[in-house]
């Protein structure tokens, strides 16, 4: 279980350009927990997620991880037990080493020093077949010449071949074409039922997150607005999403992204 605790952070603090990112946020991630969050632009979801996998740490506040504060530990600290993928595909994979070498790094935590058996191989060419997309024939190939899905979906694989107790995507399809986005959704469904992985999804399609986890957060100026559980949610439809938010913001869903799914 994690749980987050007056959470603030503040870009900027004491100058023209003071940006409040988090606004004394409080949110409970059960284990197990899928959650979709969506909100407008700038409404602060990326930066809960950095928050999350330490690549940002808040001014207040606290993040609990099964018991342990884990608040003022580092990214690199929580590696092993948080994955974090982005939009972009060329972030989380070293573009250079083959695909086999990003593989074993992840395997392996990162220790270069362990070598690759053919057991290794098996499990890695098993786990690449599962993409349909012959990566598992390709284990020497540079990972910089593949396509962005068929990175995301190595990123994918790569965060999640040893359990992580977290799992943050923060728009991890948004780069892709819809056909390849749809693979990717699918294999990250796939991996996170299979695995039981606690797992908080960003999207800007409101209909993938009716459909995906178990549970939906919407995000407003640094705080959560709406919080809906799975019976809840799958009541939804994206208008009554947008008439939510209205609701609860007095405002519309400015985002142009959003608008158009
Ligand atoms: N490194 C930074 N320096 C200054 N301001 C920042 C920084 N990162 C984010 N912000 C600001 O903090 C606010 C929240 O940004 P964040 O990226 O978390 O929003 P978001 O909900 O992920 O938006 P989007 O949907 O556009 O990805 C925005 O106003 C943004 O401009
Ligand atoms: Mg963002």
């Amino acid at each position: 279980m994690i749980e987050i605790r007056n959470l603030t952070k503040i870009f900027n603090e004491g100058t023209v350009n003071e940006k409040i990112a988090l606004d004394d946020l409080s949110l409970t991630i059960n284990d197990g927990d899928f959650i979709c969050m969506i909100g407008a632009n700038g409404s602060g979801k990326s930066t809960l997620l950095s928050c999350l996998s330490g690549a940002m740490i808040s001014e207040k506040g606290n993040i609990i991880m099964d018991g342990k504060d884990i608040t003022l530990v580092s990214q690199h600290g929580r590696a092993s037990e948080i994955g974090h993928l982005f939009q972009d595909p060329m972030a989380g994979t070293a573009p250079h080493m083959t695909i086999e070498e990003n593989l074993a790094l992840a395997a392996k935590n990162g220790n270069w020093l362990t070598k690759v058996n053919e057991k290794d191989r098996r499990f890695f060419k098993e786990k690449l077949s599962s993409l349909q997309m012959d990566l598992e024939k390709k284990l020497d190939m540079e990972v910089g010449v593949l396509s962005g899905g068929m990175r995301q979906a190595l990123t994918l694989i790569m965060n999640t071949i040893k359990t992580p107790k977290l799992l943050l995507l923060d728009e991890h399809t948004a780069a892709l074409d819809p056909e390849t986005a749809q693979k990717v959704l699918d294999l990250t469904k796939q991996t996170v039922e299979e695995k039981n992985i606690t797992c908080v999804m960003i999207t800007h399609n409101m209909q993938t997150a009716i459909d995906m986890g178990n549970r939906l957060l919407m995000m407003n100026g640094g705080k959560i607005i709406l919080d809906l559980n799975k019976e809840e949610k799958e009541k939804m439809s994206v208008d009554d999403l947008r008439a939510l938010f209205k609701a609860n913001t007095s405002s519309q869903l400015d985002d142009d992204r959003m608008l158009l799914l």
